[in-house]
């Protein structure tokens, strides 16, 4: 079975044939060899496991987890070295799993050491994982309440969970270990990252968005970050039970969205903001054609009548690049009848403004500021970088005109995602934007377990849109903007 998957001109010498004829009793040839291992160690340790006798029960156990950890790096090594990673690709998950299970049998009676049956299925599933996926990442993949892995050189793997980053005990061997990984990774979506090019943003398999950064520049060891992709995004009903906003503020923002309102979804890194602008685009109606734009594509909407675009690195010679604004800008010749940016960033900006003015009314997009205000300074900020040479007001005017809503995702310290502000643009005084925010998230006070305390309100001015509203036949009750007591 072995055989199948095997390289034809692997350092051992045994051939397919061999293989084939002769599966269980190996002769007594060493294992192939291991190049970061010390020679001398396995002879040793080999003796210890047959001979466990005296040693104290604690410390037996500890010696058999090194050598575990030990035969790990080993098999891993030379199931890598060994296989033929092309015939692989072809193989059904079932004759992997067997080939593997076969070749750590006989593996493990080569060194001597016998594992119980948990620790078998273990290690065989390590080894799985190894080859066919991102080994020690891979059951973190798995987790399906892990949302992001931030890896930080390889004896340091942070994970969140429930809004809450925890240091976990998963670790690569070393940094070629890691770079191993970090490299299939890439590689597999046609990209490289190496000292020249040392760092790469890639979509996994899964959907999952992958950044990593290697040395030089990552000074202790590769950076990785994962954010994990959500089959099941969490929507409005979602957000709502899990306190990221109230019910009045969900009926306020789907009389917003579906009276086509212009809306930025505003936050930091890791704040919700994709994951608003997701749940937000669900009170689009079924029958809107919808185009949305993303360096990666994470979103996900439930209408029928939706286009996906992707932009695109410039690929190993520096070509090929398919920036946003080249997607935005040929995504208006495309008849949407709203575009949605997953994030605007840079030059972009100019295209999205404008198409914010022209016609695609209930365009949305996401940016990365602190505060509505700091938003609209972002907005400004992208324009000016963008090299268009016009005077500060005209700009603002622009932007005022353009965007009606800044929705302000935050993750507050303990953790918990909120919308801790909904604002309005409501126009121009003089050389300011004016704003009006009309709800927003009062804290309070701390927990002594630093949950905090807090709670959500309108702030009592009347929405500049109400009209708007209602003759969209959306009548929000005035109750609906009258500041609320803690519940
Ligand atoms: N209100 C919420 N409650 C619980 N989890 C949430 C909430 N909002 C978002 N999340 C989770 O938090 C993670 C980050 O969310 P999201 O991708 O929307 O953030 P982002 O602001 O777009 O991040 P980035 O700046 O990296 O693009 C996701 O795993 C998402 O499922
Ligand atoms: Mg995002």
């Amino acid at each position: 079975m072995f055989s199948r998957y095997k390289k034809t001109d692997a350092r051992d010498t045994k051939t397919a044939a061999d293989a084939a004829a002769k599966p269980a009793p190996k002769p007594d040839a060493p294992a192939a060899p291991i190049a970061e291992k010390p020679a001398p160690e396995p002879t040793a340790k080999r003796v210890e496991a047959r001979r466990p006798a005296q040693v104290a029960p604690v410390d037996k156990e500890r010696r058999r987890k090194e050598r575990l950890s030990d035969i790990k790096v080993e098999m891993h090594k030379r199931l890598l070295e060994d296989l033929n990673l092309a015939a692989l690709e072809t193989a059904t998950e079932k004759d992997l799993k067997s080939e593997i299970s076969d070749i750590t049998t006989e593996f493990l009676s080569d060194q001597g050491l016998v594992l119980n049956r948990e620790e078998r299925v273990a290690l065989n599933q390590e080894l799985y994982d190894e080859v066919r996926g991102l080994g020690p990442l891979e059951p973190l993949l798995q987790d399906e309440s892990v949302n992001d892995i931030l890896v930080n050189g390889p004896q340091q793997i942070f994970v969140e969970r429930a809004g809450k980053l925890q240091l976990s005990d998963i670790t690569f061997k070393d940094e070629k270990h890691l770079l191993r990984i970090i490299d299939k990774i890439v590689s597999a979506v046609g990209r490289r990252v190496d000292e020249s090019n040392p760092y790469v943003d890639a979509r996994l398999a899964d959907g999952s968005r992958f950044n990593a950064m290697v040395p030089p520049v990552a000074v202790d060891g590769s950076l990785v970050s994962i954010r994990k992709f959500k089959k099941e995004k969490l929507g409005i009903d979602d957000l709502v039970r899990f306190g990221a906003f109230t019910e009045e503020m969900a009926a306020y923002l789907q009389a917003a969205v579906s009276t086509r309102l212009n809306v930025i979804v505003s936050g930091g890194t890791g704040s919700g903001k994709t994951t608003t602008l997701n749940a937000l685009s669900s009170f689009i109606d079924n029958d809107e054609r919808i185009l949305t734009i993303e360096d990666t594509a994470e979103l996900q909407l439930q209408q029928t009548h939706v286009g996906r675009m992707e932009s695109k690195p410039a690929n190993v010679e520096g070509k090929g690049a398919v920036t946003q604004r080249d997607c935005l800008r040929n995504a208006l010749r495309m008849r949407p009848d709203r575009i949605i940016v997953g994030e605007t960033r840079g030059e972009e900006v100019i295209d999205m403004l404008q198409a914010m003015n022209t016609g695609h009314d209930g365009s949305m997009t996401t940016i990365h500021a602190n505060s509505a205000r700091d938003g609209v300074s972002r907005l400004e900020n992208m324009v000016a970088m963008a090299g268009i040479e016009m005077p500060l007001k005209a700009v603002r005017s622009q932007i005022s005109s353009a965007v009606n809503l800044i929705v302000q995702a935050s993750r507050l310290q303990d953790g918990s995602r909120r919308m801790v502000s909904i604002t309005e643009i409501t126009g121009m005084e003089g050389e300011v934007i004016s704003m009006q925010e009309v709800f927003r998230y009062q804290r309070t006070g701390l927990t002594p377990d630093n949950k905090i305390i807090g709670h959500f309100t309108a702030t009592g001015v009347r929405s500049h849109y109400s009209e708007r509203f209602r003759m969209w036949g959306y009548d929000l009750p005035p109750s609906l903007f009258e500041p609320t007591n803690p519940r």
